[in-house]
């Protein structure tokens, strides 16, 4: 059966298939929707590359059944950009910083962090850390990473 989706910011009638009654929001966004910002990792919330925001806040699209979310308001890393096409702090800020090495667990550490500025103008690093622990970096960029959000936190401040 059809159902809506807001994402980014406009409606999208998805029709899942047979025997995707349940499917996660994931797999709706890259094969449906054709965002593929959001990652598959594990496919079983450990690790994070699949984070997008559910109203503002960080959620992992691979556990939660996409019928599950009409009505809210989801938020992808394309939907971060303004629509001029202008990137986000964020995303300036990983690029300035050169975050990402395989540069794979990035959106979703993007959007964990997108979701921490809604919350906290000013985190100390001890809050970025935090809000980032679950996002698992293989590169062990993490530093890279949590400078890149300090750089954007103070962007943003400004
Ligand atoms: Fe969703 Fe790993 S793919 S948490």
């Amino acid at each position: 059966m059809a159902f809506t989706l807001n994402v980014n910011g406009a409606p999208h009638v998805i029709e899942p298939g047979e025997g995707e009654e349940d499917i996660p929001l994931l797999y709706v966004l890259r094969d449906h929707l054709r965002l593929n910002g959001a990652k598959y990792g594990c496919g079983v919330g450990q690790c994070g590359a699949c984070t997008v925001l559910r109203d503002g806040a960080p959620v992992r699209s691979c556990l939660v059944p996409a019928v599950s979310l009409q009505g809210r308001a989801l938020t992808t890393l394309e939907g971060l950009r303004a629509p001029d096409g202008t990137l986000h702090a964020l995303q300036r800020a990983f690029l300035a910083e050169q975050a990402g090495q395989c540069a794979y667990c990035i959106p979703g550490m993007i959007m964990s962090a997108a979701g921490l500025l809604r919350q906290k103008r000013s985190p100390t690093e001890a809050d970025i850390r935090t809000a980032l622990d679950a996002n698992l970096c293989r590169c062990g960029s993490h530093n890279r990473i949590v400078r890149a959000v300090q750089r954007a936190a103070a962007e943003l401040a400004e």
